[in-house]
């Protein structure tokens, strides 16, 4: 091949690329960047063909994730719908300018770029968008051993919290919000729906003077989601709770005892009552079919006698 017959080439190229633009130009297809998407929930990833003309015919639209066809319309019917994926319209058809996808139950295999793809009779179009799926992380639970805390004695507290999704951090705080994660180390598992499960261990020294201890879970975008604190004892024998006790619970808990023997007194009573007006209960609808019958044919009973 010559110089020449490679401009002549190159030339009719760009000329049938721009005459295959100026085709794609017809209509164009506008879809949403980016969409959040919660876990376990609907998810709808919003495409809508722009187009010139109001009787515009779709004859193709493709979604597709990863090269996995998702959902496929082709000439009239669908050769492709992969469960839990539909148009978001719910009478869609061909003259439908909303393309828009509906994820049905979004899972974080869902998380992730999809590619929709459209041929019109004015022109062919293709975007992509994405769906970043989230789940929002549980209430954390703090375990201790041993199962009292004191400022004496010390001892290890564990911080769970799961059903999460990117993966977050848990975070420890004292009670004047200063920052004990330094001297701690986060455990990530990740289940089989790939949630994560986030653990985390802080150990107290004996005598430190911490009187609280609060566990945060912080998630992917660092928002503080969930937080659940823990009181360490300032007391030096654990079982004395009662020192806990403030005056309105001293005062108050034994009226509760005393009004709760009353309470039941009465309903034992009341019981008692019941039991004994069902025992004649039981009695008084055959007297009363007995009396009924009586002055039914006692009219005539009368009459006779
Ligand atoms: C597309 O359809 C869905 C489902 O009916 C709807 O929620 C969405 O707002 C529509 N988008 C546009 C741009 O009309
Ligand atoms: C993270 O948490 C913050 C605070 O709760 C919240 O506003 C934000 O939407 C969350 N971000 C994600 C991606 O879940």
């Amino acid at each position: 091949m010559n110089m020449a017959s490679m401009g002549i080439l190159l030339i009719f190229t760009v000329i049938s690329i721009s005459i295959g633009n100026a085709k794609t130009g017809f209509i164009s297809l506008e879809c949403k960047a980016e969409k959040l998407g919660q876990y376990g929930q609907q998810s709808l990833l919003e495409c809508v063909i722009n187009a010139p003309d109001d009787d515009t015919d779709i004859r193709v639209v493709t979604w597709k994730k990863a090269l996995r066809s998702l959902l496929v319309f082709d000439e009239g019917k669908f050769t492709k719908k992969q469960p839990g994926y539909s148009f978001a319209e719910p009478s869609w058809n061909n003259r439908n300018m909303n393309v828009s996808l509906l994820i049905t139950n979004t899972a974080v295999e869902h998380d992730g770029l999809y590619e929709c793809m459209v041929v019109t009779d004015s022109g062919t179009d293709y975007k992509t968008t994405s769906l970043k799926v989230t789940a929002k992380y549980s209430e954390p639970t703090i375990l201790s051993n041993p199962e009292v805390i004191t400022l004496d004695t010390g001892g290890t507290l564990t911080c769970e919290s799961g059903h999460g999704y990117p993966e977050g951090k848990l975070r420890w705080f004292d009670e004047l919000k200063g920052e004990l994660t330094k001297d701690t180390q986060m455990e990530v598992k990740v289940t089989k729906s790939g949630l994560f499960q986030l653990s985390s261990k802080l150990v107290l020294g004996q005598g430190s003077n911490i009187s609280q201890c609060i566990c945060s879970v912080f998630n992917a975008s660092a928002g503080k989601e969930e937080e659940t604190t823990f009181k360490v004892l300032n007391t030096p024998k654990p079982p004395e709770f009662q020192k806990k006790l403030d005056p309105a619970t001293k005062i108050v808990a034994p009226l509760v005892v005393i009004g709760s023997l009353i309470i039941g007194l009465l309903l034992a009573l009341l019981y008692r009552k019941r039991s004994q007006q069902a025992r004649r209960h039981s009695t008084i609808p055959l007297m009363g079919n007995h009396r009924m019958v009586r002055t039914s044919d006692g009219e005539e009973g009368d009459e006779k006698c």
